[in-house]
C-alpha cells in the first residue's frame, strides 16, 4: 500500500477459512496495520445491510465487524452496504451436512437431464427409504416477446418445468414403496394471475398447477400424496438482489414462519394469506380488474 492514497477494499470468499470471522475480520488486520503505516487516507468497501441485527449473523455480523476494525484505524471509510453476497452456497454444504447429523447433500443440476438420472439412480440405491421429494429449484426472468431469442423462454421452461417432470417420474417408483410419501412442488401466486413482462416464468407455473392436479389424480389410490406450495411475492434473490429488500415482499423469516404449520394440515394447496387474493381472483371477480391494475405500466419497478 505504500504511496496509495486511496484503497478499494473487496474481501473475496474464503472456502478454506476457519469461520466467517477469520474469512472477514481476519483477513482485514493485517491491511488495517498497513494502511496505518503508509498513511492511507480513504478506503472505500464493500459489506452487508443488517447494522443491528443479532449479533449471530453469520456474513453480515462479520463484514460489519471488518466494517468496525477498518474504521477504528483512523482512515476516511465508507463501505457499500449490500443486500446479498457473491457466495456459493454449495461449498457450504459439507458443513451444514457436519452440523446435522442425518443430513445429506448432493449437488444436481436439474436442467441437466442425465445429471437427474444419476441422482435419481444414486438416491434410489443410497436412500431406498425416501419419502419426500419437494420440487423447489426454479428461474424467473423477465422476457420482451417482440424482441428476445427464445432461448430464456427454453431455460425456464427446461429449469421449472422440465426437471420436475423428469425428476418426480424418475422418483415416483421408490416413493410408491414407501407406506407414506409425498411430492411437494413449488408454483407461485403468478400461476393464476400473469405478469406480463414474465410470461414463460407465469405460464410455467400455470402448467406446474395443472399438471400437479393430474398427478394427484394419478397417485389417489397410491400412498403418495401431491402438494403445491403457492407462494406470493417473498425477499429472495429469485429476480436479483434488490428484490431481497424490496418492502413489497413478504419478508422472507414471515413467510416461512407462515408456511411451516400448513405443512402439516390436509390441504392439497400450501397457500398463505398474501397469496390468496391472486389464486382466487377468478372466482372473486376480481380478475380484470386486478390484472389490469398489476400490469399498469405506472406499477412501479417490475416483479416476479
Ligand atoms: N421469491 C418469490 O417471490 C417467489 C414467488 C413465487 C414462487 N417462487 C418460487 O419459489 C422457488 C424458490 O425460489 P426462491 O424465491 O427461493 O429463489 P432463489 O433463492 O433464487 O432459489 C431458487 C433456487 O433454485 C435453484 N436452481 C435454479 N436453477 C437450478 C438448476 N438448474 N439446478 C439446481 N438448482 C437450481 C437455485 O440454486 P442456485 O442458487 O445454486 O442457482 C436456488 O437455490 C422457485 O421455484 C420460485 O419460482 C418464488
Amino acid at each position: 500500500m505504500a504511496g496509495a492514497e486511496c484503497v478499494f477494499w473487496l474481501v473475496p470468499p474464503d472456502p478454506r477459512a476457519a469461520s466467517v470471522e477469520a474469512g472477514y475480520v481476519d483477513f482485514a488486520r493485517p491491511a488495517c496495520t498497513a494502511l496505518q503505516r503508509h498513511g492511507v487516507k480513504r478506503v472505500g468497501g464493500v459489506s452487508a445491510l443488517g447494522r443491528g441485527l443479532s449479533s449471530k449473523a453469520g456474513y453480515v455480523t462479520a463484514s460489519l465487524a471488518m466494517d468496525d476494525l477498518i474504521a477504528s484505524t483512523g482512515v476516511a471509510y465508507r463501505a457499500l452496504a449490500m443486500p446479498s453476497f457473491m457466495d456459493n452456497l454449495l461449498r457450504q454444504v459439507d458443513a451444514i451436512v457436519a452440523a446435522h447429523p442425518g443430513m445429506h447433500g448432493i449437488a444436481l443440476d436439474v436442467a441437466d437431464p442425465r445429471a437427474i438420472d444419476a441422482f435419481a439412480g444414486r438416491v434410489r440405491e443410497q436412500f431406498p427409504t425416501l419419502n419426500v421429494l419437494f420440487n423447489n429449484a426454479g428461474i424467473s426472468r423477465q422476457e420482451d416477446l417482440a424482441t428476445d431469442t427464445l432461448a430464456v423462454a427454453r431455460s425456464i421452461i427446461e429449469t421449472n418445468i422440465v426437471s420436475v417432470l423428469h425428476l418426480t417420474t424418475a422418483l415416483l417408483t421408490l416413493l410408491k414403496e414407501q407406506p407414506h410419501a409425498t411430492v411437494l412442488a413449488t408454483t407461485s401466486g403468478l400461476a393464476f394471475m400473469p405478469r406480463a413482462s414474465y410470461p414463460t416464468y407465469c405460464a410455467s407455473k400455470a402448467f406446474l398447477h395443472s399438471w400437479l392436479q393430474s398427478l394427484r389424480r394419478q397417485l389417489c389410490d397410491t400412498s403418495v400424496e401431491v402438494l403445491e406450495l403457492i407462494p406470493p411475492y417473498v425477499q429472495t434473490e429469485l429476480i436479483g438482489p434488490a428484490q431481497a429488500t424490496d418492502p413489497r415482499a413478504v419478508p422472507l423469516a414471515k413467510y416461512i414462519a407462515d408456511v411451516m404449520p400448513r405443512l402439516g394440515a390436509s390441504a392439497n394447496e400450501i397457500l398463505v394469506e398474501e397469496a390468496r387474493e391472486l389464486r382466487w381472483a377468478e372466482k372473486t371477480g376480481i380478475y380484470g380488474a386486478l390484472f389490469a391494475a398489476r400490469n399498469a405500466r405506472s406499477d412501479g419497478p417490475d416483479r416476479g
